[in-house]
């Protein structure tokens, strides 16, 4: 799957699921703008990117940050000269019981997960309409489609993007742009490796395939979706999950 040619943003893309999905994309031959939180992440995943002979800027972006997002859609424009893909992939959890949740552990997920995936898609929309072609992508998980006890704030986010996905789908259905997302189930990064031994023990007892999934997973599923091979397909939801969610 070629990807020559064509820059895509990845939000989120310093660390763990969106690094690898930056990786894939660059060796399929695209161009790479990371926004982040983390410069020195940032800079060193930008540098792998730019020894596989990619053009790559990392940017310190905060996504809940709507002048920072214009900001850097701007100089990705300028820098690269146009976009054709957007990974929404920034995430967090901060995760407690409901009765216990209090507002700024609810805010802040909210704020990242689906407030951050609204700026930044309508900001690259703008262009891709102009364009009239574009491939939107956003990361969302299982949970937002079954729940998951202690992550209200995460699921409501989740399940928020698809609805946010479906909407953005149908009204850019007709300008060539698609817009899709990817559902994960439980992948190895270090969002998971924050989890107690017994509760990742759990986790693979209900997993049909006994094992965590790999960053990469996700990264093929998006390379589908970004592709030429996706070009009838959106409004679609993804789940990459080893069968858990069925
Ligand atoms: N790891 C899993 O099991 C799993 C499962 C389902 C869905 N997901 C989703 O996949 C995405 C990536 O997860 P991951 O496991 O790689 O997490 P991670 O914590 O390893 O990486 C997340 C990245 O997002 C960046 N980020 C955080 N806040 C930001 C902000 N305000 N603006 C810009 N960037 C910001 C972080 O600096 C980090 O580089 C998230 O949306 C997550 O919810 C992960």
């Amino acid at each position: 799957m070629s990807l020559a040619n064509q820059v895509a943003v990845i939000t989120g893309g310093a660390r763990g699921i969106g690094r690898e999905i930056a990786l894939a994309f660059a060796k399929a031959g695209a161009d790479l703008a990371l926004f982040d939180v983390n410069p020195q992440q940032l800079e060193q995943t930008a540098q792998e990117l730019r020894a596989l002979g990619r053009r790559a800027e990392g940017l310190v972006v905060d996504v809940t940050d709507g002048k920072q997002v214009d900001d850097g859609v701007a100089k990705v424009l300028d820098k690269l000269g146009r976009i054709d893909i957007l990974i929404n992939n920034a995430g967090i959890t901060k995760d407690g019981l409901l009765i216990r949740m209090d507002d700024a552990q609810w805010d802040r997920v909210l704020n990242i997960n689906l407030k951050g995936t609204f700026l930044c898609t309508r900001a690259v929309a703008k262009h891709m309409l102009k364009q009239r072609r574009g491939r939107i992508v956003s990361i969302a998980s299982i949970v937002g489609l079954i729940g998951n006890p202690g992550q209200a704030n995460y699921a409501a986010s989740k399940a928020g993007i698809i609805g946010l996905t479906k909407s953005v789908a149908k009204e850019l259905a007709s300008r060539g742009i698609t817009c899709n997302a990817i559902a994960p189930g439980f992948i190895k990064t270090e969002m998971t490796d924050a989890l107690p031994p017994e509760a990742k023990q759990r986790l693979m007892d209900a997993i049909p395939m006994g094992t965590l999934g790999e960053p990469r997973d996700v990264a093929e599923a998006a390379l589908f979706l970004v592709s030429d091979a996706a070009r009838y397909v959106t409004g679609h939801v993804l789940v990459v999950d080893g069968g858990l969610a069925m």
